[in-house]
């Protein structure tokens, strides 16, 4: 039986992603809150879907270990969806890149041990591609955590501060962070399909209305849709159609790359704004 998964899928492009999936098999939604899960998988069920729930917080190696034993136990890992994240407005600089971040690089390893095949698709983001050029982490960034978890996330929230003030770090950290779990995919994706013939790739949405861009709503937001062509922002169905249409055996020539899905604001010049404006803020001169 093949087995798919989603991070984040109590709500938002999860969920939506969760209910768009085929049906012919069980789709573990996972995330920190039992009774948003339990709601959402009882509302997907009464619609034909077969939900099931994992209590799991990314950020924390051996809940997603136990994720990927449990998935495994049911069937073949055919699917994983790693939608699970937080916006610069939802925790501190550390906490962001530890669940972001490094949540990405723990369900991409764990679930590397357990599959056969398939496909992995990391949810990162438009601001990855806003941030300053002088902010990307270096190589050694990388190598630093695969070796130290607990030293990448302190130096990276520490970069983040370089910058900006009061709640803007925040907002760079989700950036830095972005940027990674969209290099990190990249990184994944040649080794496990030349291992083990996974496919990885990732897929950065714009603005979608979900319950985190509730908490984003500010001049700045409101100031990107006027860069995309819609004028708007996406459903959370229009990014599930996009991440279930690749995830599909039949795309399975796509491997390491981004999908930006972002109403085309990025291409027309929003990123070049912001990371300007970013960069007027401080000079940078820290060397990872
Ligand atoms: N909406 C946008 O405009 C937008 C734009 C670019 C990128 N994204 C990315 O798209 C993904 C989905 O976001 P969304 O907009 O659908 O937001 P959302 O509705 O807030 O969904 C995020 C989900 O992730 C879960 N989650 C958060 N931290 C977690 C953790 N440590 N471990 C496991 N689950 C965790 C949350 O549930 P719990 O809190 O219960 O754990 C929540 O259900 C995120 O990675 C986000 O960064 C969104």
């Amino acid at each position: 039986m093949k087995v798919n998964v989603v991070t984040g899928g109590g709500s938002g492009i999860g969920k939506a992603v969760a209910a768009m999936l085929p049906k012919d098999g069980p789709v573990i939604i996972a995330g920190r809150t039992p009774q948003k899960l339990e709601r959402t998988a009882l509302e997907l069920n009464a619609e034909g879907c077969r939900i099931l729930t994992a209590v799991c917080d990314v950020s924390k190696r051996e809940d997603v270990r136990a994720l990927a034993l449990y998935a495994s136990s049911l069937g073949d890992v055919d699917r994983v969806i790693h939608c699970a994240g937080v916006s610069g407005s939802m925790a501190d600089r550390e906490t962001i890149i530890r669940i972001n971040a490094l949540g990405t690089l723990h369900v991409n390893q764990e679930f590397f041990k357990v599959m056969r095949g398939g496909c992995i698709v990391d949810i990162a983001s438009d601001s990855g591609y806003m941030l300053p050029r002088i902010l990307l982490l270096r190589r050694s960034a990388y190598r630093l955590a695969l070796a130290d978890e607990d030293a990448f996330a302190a130096k990276a929230a520490r970069k983040a501060r370089l910058v900006g003030k009061d709640r803007i770090d925040c907002q760079i950290a989700y950036m830095i962070s972005k940027d990674f779990a969209r290099r990190y995919s990249e990184r994944c994706a040649f080794k496990y399909m030349a291992l083990k013939g996974i496919r990885v790739f990732s897929v950065s949405p714009g603005f979608v209305k979900t319950p985190m861009t509730e908490l984003e709503k500010s001049k700045e937001s409101e100031n990107m849709l006027s860069y995309t062509g819609h004028r708007r922002g996406a459903d959370p169905e229009e990014l599930a159609y996009v991440i279930t249409a690749l995830a599909d055996e039949r795309a399975r020539y796509l491997i390491g790359s981004d999908i930006l899905c972002d109403g085309g604001a990025v291409n027309n010049g929003f990123g070049a704004l912001t990371a300007r404006k970013r960069c007027k803020e401080r000079s940078l001169t820290e060397n990872w």
